[in-house]
């Protein structure tokens, strides 16, 4: 297992391509299984999950072939043979249940592999359920998959209202939806750019679709999807998290791709921690105005709020902020892991249920760390940017799965970090 070596470095300056979005990317993916016309995606991001997707694909029977060094994915699902989605591949990757909704729209069945928890939480897939079942289709658990059969004349278009936003459910039911006879309405649907992103290419397909970006979708089922090129939407994640690098060091650093209303949530809140953010041709300028940012309150909620995703890594900034910060992580029930490897690296955090009380320090110390999720490992490099002396991160394949070549991305910007290998 790699691990990341960071020694703080003084401010950072110069530019960062941001990728296409993993999570626009892990939905998109799946779509192709609507449709036997190919479906191209460019600007795909080159990442662990991604692979780990194509190869979920390719065992469905599903051709995806990757091109240009991974940035265009060329997609197809004309011969499918296999609609069991196997719990080998499907634990490693939560999202593998976006198969789902898509393989039971057009083939009519699918057995998809439960996907099981992970670090942040239960993570259940209980809406991804209800909202098929409103379509028509028969859902029946058993061994630890879900054996899913649509009606005879297939899925009907059906009134799904969520209890509660969740991301996944939307897309799963949005790809369902644009397959199903008649009319299906997504009511408290989740708003992210991914829904977006993913309506836009169904779009394409030859959907008829209205309301993304909403808390309301209005699908027209259709009888047959085409294929399509899509580009990956901007990752907004991996944005926000280079975003915080300039105002953890120190410098300047412009985010070629990024855009405002991606982050503007994220933005403001780091506005008022003292850090400004400026958009240009290529993307968002970002610079902190003072030698130190003040502590600011951060609640995390469903897009137009601010993203969980972003959680650990904006802690990492409040650990060197002037004052006291309250973050209240309102999606997932025990996403602060990040927060005891900073206290190793003299961070004053007090995590009490869902609320993490983080009072600034001047400086953080170097100290070797473990990664333990995606953006907490993130959060982690993050604060080593700024520590005195070295850190070093292990269990960085957690990293690998949504930032890619962190090392030479910050490094061009005059961090310095590495990557070492280890046993
Ligand atoms: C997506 O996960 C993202 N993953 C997550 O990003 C992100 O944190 C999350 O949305 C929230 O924005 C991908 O897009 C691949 P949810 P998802 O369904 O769809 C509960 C990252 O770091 N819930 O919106 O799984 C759930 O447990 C990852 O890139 C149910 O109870 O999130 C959570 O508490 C981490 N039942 C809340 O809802 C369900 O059927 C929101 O989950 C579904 C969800």
């Amino acid at each position: 297992m790699d691990s990341i070596l960071v020694r703080g470095n003084g401010p950072l300056n110069g530019e960062i391509p941001i990728a296409g979005a993993k999570n626009a990317c892990l939905t998109l993916m799946p779509a192709t299984l609507l449709s036997d016309a190919p479906l191209t995606l460019t600007n795909a991001p080159r990442l662990s999950d991604i692979r780990t997707m194509t190869a979920l694909l390719q065992s469905l029977g599903a051709e995806v072939a990757s091109l240009q060094d991974g940035q265009v994915l060329a997609l197809s699902s004309h011969d499918l043979n296999n609609h069991r989605a196997d719990y080998e591949i499907v634990r490693k990757m939560r999202a593998s249940i976006l198969v789902l909704g898509p393989m039971l729209a057009r083939h009519g069945h699918a057995e998809v592999s439960l996907p099981g928890g992970c670090a942040i939480g239960a993570r259940p897939v209980d809406l991804h359920l209800k909202a098929l079942e409103a379509m028509g289709a028969e859902l029946d658990l058993r061994d630890g998959y879900v054996h899913a059969k649509a009606p005879l004349g297939g899925l009907k278009g059906g009134i799904v209202d969520f209890p509660f936003v969740s991301v996944g459910a939307t897309e799963n039911a949005l790809m369902a939806a644009t397959l199903a006879k008649g009319t299906t309405v997504l009511k408290n649907a989740a708003r992210e750019p991914e829904i977006v992103d993913l309506a836009q290419c169904l779009r394409r397909m030859g959907a008829q679709i209205e309301g993304e970006g909403t808390s309301e979708i209005t699908i027209q089922g259709v009888d047959s999807l085409g294929g399509a090129t899509h580009p990956v939407v901007t990752d907004r994640i991996e944005l926000g998290t280079y975003m915080l690098a300039p105002a953890i060091a120190g410098g300047e650093v412009e985010c070629l791709g990024g855009r405002m209303e991606l982050v503007a949530a994220f933005a403001e809140k780091l506005d008022a921690a003292g850090v400004s953010v400026t958009e240009t041709a290529r993307g968002l300028k970002v610079a902190r105005r003072n030698g130190r940012v003040d502590a600011v309150d951060v609640v995390t909620e469903p897009f137009p709020g601010f993203p969980t995703d972003l959680q650990a890594q904006m802690m990492a900034l409040m650990c060197t902020a002037a004052g006291k910060s309250v973050l209240e992580e309102k999606i997932f029930e025990n996403r602060f892991m990040h927060a005891p490897e900073l206290i190793r690296m003299g961070a004053q955090i007090d995590v009490h249920g869902g609320t993490a009380t983080v009072t600034g320090v001047e400086r953080l110390k170097g100290a070797p760390v473990m990664a333990t999720d995606l953006r907490a490992s993130v959060s982690l490099i993050l604060a080593g940017l700024a520590a005195e002396g070295e850190t070093i991160v292990s269990r960085v394949y957690h990293l690998d799965r949504g930032y890619e070549r962190v090392e030479e991305k910050l490094g061009a910007c005059g961090a310095h970090i590495e990557r070492v290998k280890t046993e």
